[in-house]
C-alpha cells in the first residue's frame, strides 16, 4: 500500500499491507488470521504525527470505526464515547454542537480521536487529559481488552503510557467527560486579542473555537498545501536553575512553568529560531518561514532528508544552549 497520502508530511512510503478494521470487536480474530497474523508494524491514524524515515516492515493497521455515542453522565458532565477513527476536529465540533464544552481550545488539531490520548494532545492552555474519562484498548501480545481510567493513562506533557510503548495497545475508542457549563480558558497566547478583533464581547465555547481556528490558520502551515507534522520538537523541560542561567544570558528567551517547582519549560521554537534555522531550506526539506518549530516538505523531500535536517537542528541547539530537544512525532524506520 502507498502511504504518501496517508502522512501529512507527504513523504513517500510503502507498506506490504494496510488493513482497515471498522468494528473493533473483529480485532482479535483479524490478528489471528491474514496479514496481521505476523504482527503490526504500525497503527496509523491520520498520519499527522509521524515521519516515515523508512518503510514499515510489516502490516499497517488502521482502526476506522467512526461511531459517536453519548453514554450518560450527570448534571455536570456528559460521558461521550467516540471510536478511534473519528476525525478529532469533527468530534470537537460535534461536542460543541451538542452544547458540551471543554474541547474548544483543541479545535483544528489534525488526526483522529484514537491518537488523541497517545501524546495527550494540547493547545492554547488545554490538554486532552483534562477531559479523558477512559481509553479502551486491545493488547495483541496478551489478547486482553483494557479499559484505562484517566490516572492509568499516565498523562504528561506530550506523553502517556501509550506513547511510551508504540503499538502495544491498540486504542479502539475513547470516552470523554465533557462539562455542560463552560469554563473558558482565554488567557493563553492571543485568544483574548483574537476574540476582541472578532468583535466578540461575551465569548462562548463556539466563538473560542472560532478564535483558536483563526489563530492556528495564521500561525501553522496547512498540510494540504505544505507537508508538515506540526511541531517537530517538544518544548524541552529543564531544571529551574538552568532556565535561570540561560535567562541571565538571553533575557528575551521565553520561559514557561514546568510540571513542578523545580522545572521549567523552554520554547523549542525560540531556541531553533535563535540558531538561525527559520525559513532554512536544504532542497525540499525545510523549516517553516512562519514557525521555527515546524519542519516542512516543499514537495519531494524524503523522510530521511527531513530526519537529517532535524538532527542538525537539534545538534546546533545543543551546541549553543546545552539543551537537548526531542522529536514529537513518531519516527518510523529509523532511530532518533
Ligand atoms: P498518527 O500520526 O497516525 O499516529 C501518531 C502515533 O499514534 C503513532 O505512533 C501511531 O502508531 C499512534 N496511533 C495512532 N492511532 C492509534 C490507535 N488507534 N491506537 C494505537 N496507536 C495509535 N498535536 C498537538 O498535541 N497539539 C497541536 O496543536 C498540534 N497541532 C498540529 C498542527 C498540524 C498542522 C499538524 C500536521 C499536526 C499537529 N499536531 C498537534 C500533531 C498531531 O495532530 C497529533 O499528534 C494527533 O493526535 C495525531 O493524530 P493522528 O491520527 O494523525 O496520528
Ligand atoms: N517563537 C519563536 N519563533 C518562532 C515561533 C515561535 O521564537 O518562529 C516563540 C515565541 O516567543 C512564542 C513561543 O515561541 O511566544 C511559543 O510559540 P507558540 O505559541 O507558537 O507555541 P509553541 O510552544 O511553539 C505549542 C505546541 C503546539 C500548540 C501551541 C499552541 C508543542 C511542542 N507545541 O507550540 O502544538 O499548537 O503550543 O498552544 O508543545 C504540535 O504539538 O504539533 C503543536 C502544533
Amino acid at each position: 500500500a502507498e502511504l504518501q497520502h496517508r502522512n501529512t508530511f507527504g513523504v513517500a512510503a510503502r507498506a506490504p499491507w494496510l488493513v482497515s478494521i471498522d468494528d473493533a470487536a473483529a480485532l482479535p480474530r483479524a490478528l489471528r488470521t491474514g496479514p496481521l497474523n505476523d504482527g503490526i508494524a504500525l497503527t496509523l491514524g491520520g498520519g499527522s504525527n509521524l515521519l516515515f524515515a523508512g518503510d514499515p516492515t510489516g502490516a499497517v493497521l488502521e482502526l476506522s470505526g467512526r461511531r459517536i455515542a453519548t453514554l450518560g453522565g450527570d448534571g455536570e458532565h456528559a460521558i461521550v464515547r467516540a471510536d478511534a477513527g473519528v476525525i478529532w476536529h469533527e468530534f470537537v465540533m460535534h461536542s460543541l454542537a451538542q452544547g458540551l464544552a471543554g474541547l474548544e481550545n483543541l479545535a483544528l488539531i489534525p488526526g483522529t480521536v484514537g491518537a488523541s490520548p497517545i501524546q495527550n494532545i494540547g493547545a492554547y492552555g488545554v490538554e486532552v487529559r483534562d477531559f479523558v474519562h477512559a481509553v479502551e484498548a486491545f493488547e495483541p501480545a496478551s489478547g486482553q481488552w483494557h479499559r484505562f481510567d484517566n490516572a492509568a493513562c499516565e498523562f504528561a506533557y506530550r506523553d502517556s503510557r501509550f506513547k511510551q510503548s508504540p503499538d502495544r495497545y491498540l486504542i479502539t475508542a475513547v470516552e470523554f467527560a465533557l462539562p455542560r457549563a463552560p469554563a473558558l480558558k482565554l488567557d493563553y497566547a492571543g485568544i483574548g486579542e483574537e476574540l476582541a478583533a472578532m468583535g466578540v464581547s461575551a465569548p462562548t465555547p463556539r466563538t473560542v473555537a472560532d478564535a483558536v481556528i483563526a489563530i492556528r490558520r495564521r500561525k501553522l502551515p496547512d498540510p494540504a498545501l505544505l507537508g508538515n507534522a506540526g511541531s517537530f520538537f517538544k518544548n524541552p523541560i529543564v531544571a529551574a536553575a538552568q532556565a535561570e542561567a540561560l535567562l541571565a544570558q538571553y533575557p528575551a528567551m521565553p520561559v514557561f512553568r514546568g510540571a513542578d517547582a523545580d522545572t521549567r519549560k523552554l520554547s523549542a521554537a525560540w531556541l531553533i529560531d535563535a540558531c538561525g534555522w527559520k525559513g532554512h531550506r536544504d532542497g525540499d526539506a525545510g523549516v517553516s518561514a512562519a514557525h521555527a518549530l515546524v519542519l516542512v516538505n516543499h514537495g519531494g523531500a524524503s523522510g530521511l532528508q527531513l530526519l537529517d535536517l532535524a538532527r542538525r537542528i537539534a545538534d546546533s541547539v545543543h551546541t549553543r544552549f546545552a539543551v537537548a530537544i526531542e522529536p514529537e512525532p513518531r519516527i518510523v524506520g529509523a532511530r532518533w
